[in-house]
């Protein structure tokens, strides 16, 4: 039988696609990363990316495009192994026709990204972070792995980055009659998705988190200094109000993604 003739050569197959895969771990990716494994399935061997696409035409169509297939993983007989990178080996997922249950599906677990993504799986446990660990969340909800950028609008056009997180967070997108220009430099300018240990998933828990783009004009009412025009409070008004909380929680700012009420972003 055809899997028998094969079987005396398996491990050697796996010892050396083993050591493909270290190599790359040693060189693409950092040293804390290069302790990882790659995803394994009991039995499974890799059948190369060309066989993925008889039968997965949609996915495969443009994932030459793709950040990841720019990586050019290949197993030992040199066939690229692509797919397979992020999915396992698929000799029996192919034997048996396809179906499910025979393959990875990241969709299910984030598991097969942290083998690359070490440091992402530390973002996620953060207190305050998006429910990926639990299988609630995908990192696919969020990035498109099989065409382009995996990063969906970074570049030049940060609006559809805002778009991957407004088609859940639809009070964020506004239009508001009173825009925050902030809003068109990414929501990443505030939150980082991944996790943090802020509330909110904010990138700074205080004062310091509007700071950052609010510098130009001296005013010691604030822990440091804010836009010339944002003075629309003297500068003792700023001290006491931040003394009663920050930016957006002293009955101020309550509303930084946007107003419809006030050009000063509240309720
Ligand atoms: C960087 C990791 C990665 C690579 C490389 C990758 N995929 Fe995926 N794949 C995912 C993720 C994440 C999902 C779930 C989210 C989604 O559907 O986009 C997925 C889902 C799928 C699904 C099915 C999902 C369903 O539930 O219907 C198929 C089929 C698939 N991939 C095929 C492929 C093929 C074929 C290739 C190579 C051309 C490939 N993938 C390369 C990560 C990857
Ligand atoms: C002989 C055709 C065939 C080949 C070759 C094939 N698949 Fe599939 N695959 C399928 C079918 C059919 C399904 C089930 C689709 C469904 O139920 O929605 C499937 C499902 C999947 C799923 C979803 C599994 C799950 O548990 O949700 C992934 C991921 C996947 N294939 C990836 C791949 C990858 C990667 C390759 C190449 C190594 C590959 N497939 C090769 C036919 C194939
Ligand atoms: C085999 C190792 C490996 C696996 C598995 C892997 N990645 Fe990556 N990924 C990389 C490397 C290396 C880069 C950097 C590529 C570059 O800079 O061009 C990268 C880049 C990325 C980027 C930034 C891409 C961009 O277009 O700028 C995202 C997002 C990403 N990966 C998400 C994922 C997700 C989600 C999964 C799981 C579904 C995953 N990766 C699985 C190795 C991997
Ligand atoms: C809620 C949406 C969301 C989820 C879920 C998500 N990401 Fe991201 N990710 C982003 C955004 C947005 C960026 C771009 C960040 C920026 O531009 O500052 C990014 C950037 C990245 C990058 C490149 C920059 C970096 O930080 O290294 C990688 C790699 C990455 N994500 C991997 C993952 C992996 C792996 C998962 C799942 C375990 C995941 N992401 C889940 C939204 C998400
Ligand atoms: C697939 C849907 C989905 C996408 C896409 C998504 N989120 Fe979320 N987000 C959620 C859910 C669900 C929660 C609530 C999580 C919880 O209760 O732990 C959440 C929570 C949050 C919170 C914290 C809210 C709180 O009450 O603590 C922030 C901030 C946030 N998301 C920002 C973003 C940003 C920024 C993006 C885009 C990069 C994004 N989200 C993309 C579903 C999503
Ligand atoms: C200028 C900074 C800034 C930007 C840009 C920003 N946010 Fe926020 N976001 C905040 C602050 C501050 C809070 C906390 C508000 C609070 O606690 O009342 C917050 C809270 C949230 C919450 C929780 C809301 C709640 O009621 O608990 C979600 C969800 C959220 N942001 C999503 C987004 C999305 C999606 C984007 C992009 C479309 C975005 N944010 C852009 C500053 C920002
Ligand atoms: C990523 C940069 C960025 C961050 C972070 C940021 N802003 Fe802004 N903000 C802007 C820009 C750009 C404008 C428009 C300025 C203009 O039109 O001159 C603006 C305008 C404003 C205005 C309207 C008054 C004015 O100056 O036009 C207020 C009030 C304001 N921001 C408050 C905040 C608060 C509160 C935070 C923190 C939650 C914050 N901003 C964080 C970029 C930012």
């Amino acid at each position: 039988m055809h899997p028998q003739r094969r079987k005396p050569s398996r491990s050697w197959l796996i010892f050396v696609s083993l050591a493909a895969w270290g190599l790359f771990l040693v060189s693409c990716v950092t040293v804390e990363r290069a302790v990882v494994a790659p995803t394994q399935i009991a039995g499974a061997t890799y059948v190369g990316t060309k066989q993925c696409a008889q039968c997965h035409e949609e996915k495969s169509a443009h994932f030459a495009s793709s950040s990841h297939a720019r990586l050019a993983l290949k197993d030992d007989k040199g066939r690229d192994i692509g797919c397979e990178a992020c999915h396992g080996p698929g000799s029996l997922h192919v034997k048996a026709g396809g179906g499910k249950g025979t393959i990875v599906n990241p969709q299910k677990s984030p598991e097969t990204c942290f083998q690359c993504h070490l440091d992402k799986r530390g973002q996620f446990s953060l207190p305050n972070s998006h429910q990926v660990l639990n299988g609630k969340m995908s990192c696919g909800d969020c990035h498109n792995v099989h065409e382009g950028n995996a990063i969906k609008g970074s570049g030049a056009d940060l609006e559809s980055q805002n778009d991957t997180c407004t088609k859940c967070h639809t009070e964020q997108k506004g239009p508001f009659v009173y825009e925050h220009g902030a809003m068109r430099e990414g929501c990443t300018s505030c939150h980082n998705p991944h996790g943090t240990v802020n509330q909110k998933m904010l990138v700074a828990r205080d004062a310091n988190l509007c700071l950052r783009c609010h510098l130009e004009a001296p005013d010691p009412g604030v822990t440091g200094q804010i836009n010339a025009n944002a003075i629309h409070h003297t500068a003792e008004n700023h001290n006491s109000r931040l003394m009663q909380g920050t930016c957006w929680s002293a009955g101020c700012h309550e509303a930084p993604h946007g107003s419809n009420a006030s050009f000063h972003f509240r309720y």
